[in-house]
């Protein structure tokens, strides 16, 4: 199976590419995914979301998108940090795999990728954070040389009744 990342430009930010989009997180969403919504976001929120991203310019923010037989299979991206004190770093969101093409390293060859652009734009420290009970996401952020620096616990409320831990990770990316 081949895997095509690539950065997400404006000219990319297209209506189809953007349905498409919003499909995915949605599906995503309603299957249970901790992305970080409680209930499936709205197209318009989707929209908004991929152009503050692509508009913030390749040096402080990247999408990334995978694509299997020119299908959408997955998304992620990173953005520097707002805070003057911490613009050197940037921290990596919405890693996003269809389900469709799930444990077949799409999900290894976007965080490489990120990993790759964040590194080429001089970001110092990549930061990210996931629900305690994703599993798979710990494994993925391992395996990719993330490593662990705390975990807030019953910090993350998808209802009114669950509170489950946000594990925080990060990989240094300056030079040795
Ligand atoms: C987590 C997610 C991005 C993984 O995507 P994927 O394309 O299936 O992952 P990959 O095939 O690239 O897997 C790479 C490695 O991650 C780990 N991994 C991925 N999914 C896993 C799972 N369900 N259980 C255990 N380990 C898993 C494995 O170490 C895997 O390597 P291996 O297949 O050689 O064992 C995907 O399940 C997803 O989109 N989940 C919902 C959204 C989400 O939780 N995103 C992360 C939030 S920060």
């Amino acid at each position: 199976m081949a895997i095509r990342c690539h950065t997400v430009e404006n000219h990319h930010l297209t209506t189809d590419f953007t349905d498409q989009a919003a499909i995915l997180l949605q599906t995503l969403v309603a299957d249970g995914a901790a992305l970080g919504w409680t209930s499936p976001p709205s197209r318009a929120e989707v929209a908004d979301l991929l152009w503050e991203v692509v508009d913030d310019g390749p040096k402080d923010a990247r999408l990334v998108i995978a694509s299997v037989d020119d299908r959408l299979a997955g998304m992620g991206f990173w953005r520097r940090y707002l805070r003057p004190t911490y613009r050197p770093h940037a921290d990596l969101e919405k890693v996003a795999v269809s389900l469709d093409f799930r444990r077949r390293g799409v999900a290894r060859s976007l965080v490489e990728e990120l990993v790759l652009t964040a590194t080429d734009a001089g970001v110092e420290m990549l930061t990210l954070d996931f629900r305690g009970d994703n599993l798979g996401a710990e494994q993925l952020y391992l395996s990719c040389g993330f490593r662990e620096y705390g975990r807030l616990p019953h910090f993350v409320a998808p209802d009114d009744v669950h509170r489950l831990d946000r594990v925080l990770h990060v990989r240094d990316l300056r030079p040795a």
